[in-house]
């Protein structure tokens, strides 16, 4: 793993939170996503070479949504960059980690990622993502 590539969390209404983030960091954000399979929409500000993604719920059956029911807003998870994503994966298993998707998906901001149970991690959502951007 390189860096932390973002840290994500988890908020109940993007637009106020855009603003919220934007008073706090002193900076807008500088794009907005929409990832249907995950049933988010997301909002990226770029803070040094590291970024924070704000992310709100589109359904009742996302994950987010789940995470603010059983939980409340606040730091959802955290994402790793590598480089190259299934020789990572690889080397989680060999070490016991429990992956949650073994084939990398489609995520926000152009990247393939993959997810570990938080019951493996001390409780915290670890993603690990690869820029597509970077692919050979
Ligand atoms: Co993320």
């Amino acid at each position: 793993m390189r860096k932390i590539e973002h840290l994500g969390i988890a908020v109940k209404d993007l637009e106020k939170s855009n603003r919220l983030f934007e008073r706090l960091l002193g900076k807008m954000y500088y794009k907005e996503e929409t990832v249907d399979g995950e049933g988010v929409k997301t909002s990226f500000f770029m803070i040094g070479d590291t970024k924070i993604e704000l992310l709100e719920a589109t359904r009742e059956e996302s994950p987010i949504a789940k995470f603010l029911e059983k939980k409340s807003e606040g730091i959802h998870h955290i994402a790793f960059d590598v480089e190259d994503i299934n020789k990572e994966v690889e080397r989680l298993k060999m070490e016991g980690f429990e992956i949650l998707n073994e084939i990398p998906k489609q995520g926000a901001d152009n990247k393939l990622v993959v997810f570990l149970h938080p019951r493996s991690t001390n409780g915290v959502l670890v993603e690990l993502c690869q820029d597509l951007n970077f692919k050979a």
